[in-house]
């Protein structure tokens, strides 16, 4: 089966009165590089909330690997999520306070997959040495700089193995030689297999998406492709 996110005619109200998403559909297909740019308010974490089962549109459908989540209960949207998605944010979201090998393990603690503390350990080990992290696998995030951090972020975004990864400005706080890092890590995770849905704000990662959409007011359009409108 071909694993996908599929929203469908998605609309997002907030408060009755803000329309965060109108009418939006959008397929992230295994194996695929998805980008959402567009202005700041537009609704692109909205979007990404949404296909990320962190938060219910207000109507329209989502399916994850062919399963509409609005017929599942709280526990298996749980099991959905900690299986099949990783999420990287802006602001890494590092815990200060564990070693770099640790913040990979903590998702995987509420694993079943995960037995012993050993195999955590040597699951990190093996996703930090993907990010290229190897050298820096018992610091703490405050010793690393923002793009050795972002990375480590990446791991543990896939300590559960998840299908998709969503990320929502992921290279915000970062210069521009580590935000092609990231980009670069990002790519090879979807060529490995992995669908990628990526909100973000630069022309940078033009040259790494599949498909690129802009969200204006909510509403979604799939980017034109300049050379063949010229
Ligand atoms: N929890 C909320 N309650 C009410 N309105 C909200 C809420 N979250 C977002 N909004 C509104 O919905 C719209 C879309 O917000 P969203 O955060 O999705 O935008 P964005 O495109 O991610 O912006 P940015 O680039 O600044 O991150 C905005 O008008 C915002 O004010
Ligand atoms: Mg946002």
């Amino acid at each position: 089966m071909n694993k996908a996110i599929e929203l469908k005619n998605i609309t997002k109200i907030y408060n009755h009165r803000v329309t965060a998403l109108d009418n939006v559909s959008l397929t992230v297909n295994s194996g695929e590089f998805i980008v959402v740019m567009g202005q700041s308010g537009s609704g692109k974490s909205t979007l990404l909330q949404i296909a990320g089962l962190l938060d219910k549109s207000t109507s329209g459908t989502v399916l994850i690997n062919g399963r509409d989540v609005s017929k599942l209960d709280k526990n298996q949207l749980a099991e959905v999520r900690k299986n099949s998605l990783g999420f990287v944010f802006q602001a890494f979201h590092l815990n200060s306070h564990l070693r770099l090998y640790e913040n990979v393990m903590v998702p995987m603690l509420i694993n079943e997959k995960y037995k012993k503390k050993s195999d955590m350990q040597k699951k990190a080990m093996e996703l930090i040495e993907k990010v290229g992290l190897t050298h820096r696998v018992s610091h703490y995030p405050s010793e690393l700089s923002g793009g050795e951090q972002q990375r480590v972020a990446i791991a543990r975004a896939l300590a559960n193995d998840p299908d998709f990864i969503l990320a929502d400005e992921p290279t915000g706080n970062l210069d521009s030689k580590n935000e092609l890092m990231i980009f670069e890590e990002l790519k090879k995770l979807s060529k490995s297999g992995k669908g990628l849905l990526v909100v973000c704000h630069n022309d940078a990662v033009l040259d790494f998406a599949d498909k690129v959409y802009i969200m204006k007011d909510g509403v979604l359009e799939e980017k034109n492709d300049e050379k063949q409108q010229s």
